[in-house]
């Protein structure tokens, strides 16, 4: 089960007490001078005396800071709640992800309540979105295999947004921030489940599952159709699981299409690192190393779902990385979709052989650009730590890819991809070897992937980038703003935000 449940949004401009929740929530902002708290719906006297208590009430106006106190009875809520939303900008407003992380903090940390409203700082339009896409992520736990929910905190399922901007105008942004938020969650419980029940075939049948209602076409190919048809770089990574591999195509093609693009995603349901076996500590992450795959299904779900003019076809391409005696060895040839061979000389760089096959097959269709986005790395992780994707590429969809991801409050750095590390890839044997130089090895395996996207009727390269999300897609530390524990559902919404951005971009 892959299905989310959507939480209750709406907006509400005066009367609290006409429409009362368990909690109202309130901002206090990091001053420079200490707590501040900010404008608010409460009385002049209320604010007033809990504006002068916020010190000796330990409240600093910090970031993910969330203090319950008594509800007013001026408000109709039983609690008080004050949240931090951190330093102001110079201005002394915030930006779109402050009010995100805030309002997804408060969310997440009132688990177990039925309704919150947020009364957080909202002159514009893109306040109310921001506000309402943080409550939408923020409103998510992962349960399916508990035995017994004694104990759990469901999320909360209804958030009303205290703010002056007109209802019916924040509505298209309270739908949108449901379409990205299902998405996005969606994505995160596809990574939480267990390997023991996420595997190729059952992945695929969750994309499809996830797609119904939606007017996308699902197309799987199962092993026989990846052997006929050559699929060498999946089949090679598959060979060592009892669970077959699978490619899954899935395609929005709207009728008055402005623009096509394609996005890989690697959906390596458990990496174990096959024959070159990982260590023991830590292996169990390697659950998430699907994650990619999750992201790619759930962007084109979304851009079908917000009904976006361009085409967009999302490849997953899915194996099980193990060791057995039937499993590819170090050493072993073989042969990726279109015809270009590979030297396996480590089977736990995997996820460059199942994309390489997905980025031929995506080429074939002459997108206007390719995505792809893998947990390909450990380097990536080296390179910008937990929480910053790496961006590699043709600089067009880079820098488009950047300034998505500002725009969505995402954390994408671009990064080079030099010439000097082709030669790296260079085989005794065949026509590259799937590992090369170490130092920078985020960019080795850039460059490794590289060497597969096709060209368009021009004869040129097509435009294409990859996102390493080995980091950022799978939280093992505490949960901070709305990103909970484990699968974090990163790099959906800075996809949505490209293709969104193409369109303006191409009108
Ligand atoms: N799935 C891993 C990369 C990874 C590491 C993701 C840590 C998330 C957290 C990938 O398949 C892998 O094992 N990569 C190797 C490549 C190396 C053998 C060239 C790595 O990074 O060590
Ligand atoms: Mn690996
Ligand atoms: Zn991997």
């Amino acid at each position: 089960m892959v299905k989310t449940t959507d939480i209750i949004l709406g907006v509400i401009a005066k009367d609290l007490k006409k429409s009362p929740s368990d909690a109202l929530v309130v901002g206090v902002a990091q001053g420079a001078d200490g707590p501040v708290l900010l404008p608010n719906p409460l009385s002049a006297k209320a604010a007033e005396s809990i504006a002068g208590s916020l010190k000796v009430l330990g409240i600093t106006g910090a970031a993910d800071q969330v203090h319950r106190l008594p509800g007013l009875p001026e408000t109709g809520s039983e609690l008080l709640v004050l949240a931090g939303l951190g330093k102001p900008q110079a201005d002394g407003s915030f930006t779109g992800e402050a009010l995100r992380r805030a309002a997804g903090s408060a969310v997440r940390q009132l688990a177990g309540l039925a309704s919150v409203t947020l009364a957080f700082p909202t002159t514009a339009l893109a306040d109310v979105a921001a506000v309402a896409e943080g409550a939408a992520l923020g409103a998510y736990s992962y349960t399916e295999h508990r035995s017994s929910k004694d104990g759990l905190k469901a999320p909360v399922a209804k958030v009303s947004i205290f703010t002056a901007v007109d209802a019916k105008e924040a509505q298209p942004a309270l739908d949108r921030a449901i379409v990205l938020a299902r998405a996005v969650n969606a994505t995160r419980t596809l990574v939480n489940q267990p390997p023991s029940h996420l595997f190729p075939e059952s992945f695929a049948e969750a994309a499809k599952e996830l797609s119904k209602g939606l007017p996308v076409k699902v197309t799987v190919w199962d092993e026989k159709r990846l052997e006929k048809e050559g699929f060498g770089g999946i089949l090679g990574v598959g060979k060592g699981s009892a669970r077959q591999p699978r490619l899954v195509k899935v395609e929005y093609a709207p009728a008055k299409a402005a623009r096509k693009i394609a996005l890989v995603g690697k959906g390596i349901t458990f990496d174990t690192g096959g024959i070159s076996i990982k260590p023991a500590l830590g292996m169990g992450d390697m659950k998430s190393d699907m994650a990619g795959a999750a992201v790619v299904l759930n962007a084109v779900l979304a851009i079908a779902s917000l009904g976006l003019p361009i085409k967009a076809t999302a490849w997953l391409c899915i194996a099980e990385n193990m060791p057995s005696g039937a499993a590819q060895r170090p050493a072993d040839v073989l042969t990726v979709y279109g015809g270009k061979t590979v030297e396996v000389l480590n089977t736990d760089a995997e996820g460059r052989l199942v994309m390489a096959d997905g980025i031929v097959a995506a080429s074939e269709e002459k997108p206007d650009a390719i995505i792809d986005v893998a947990t390909l790395t450990g380097a990536q992780l080296i390179a910008l730590g937990l929480r910053t994707a790496g961006v590699m590429g043709t600089d067009s969809v880079t820098s488009a890819l950047k300034s998505a991801a500002d725009r969505a409050g995402e954390l994408v750095w671009p990064m080079p991809l030099p010439e000097e590390l082709r030669p790296s890839l260079d085989s005794q044997v065949a026509d590259l070897a799937n590992i090369g130089e170490r130092n920078g090895g985020m960019m080795t395996a850039a460059a490794f992937l590289r060497e597969f996207v096709g060209k368009n009727g021009n004869g040129e390269q097509i435009p294409w980038a990859h996102v390493d999300i080995a980091g950022p897609s799978f939280n093992n530390g505490s949960p901070y703003g709305y990103t909970p524990k484990q699968g974090t559902g990163c790099t959906v919404r800075t996809l949505v935000a490209y293709a969104e951005d193409l369109l303006t971009a191409s009108a």
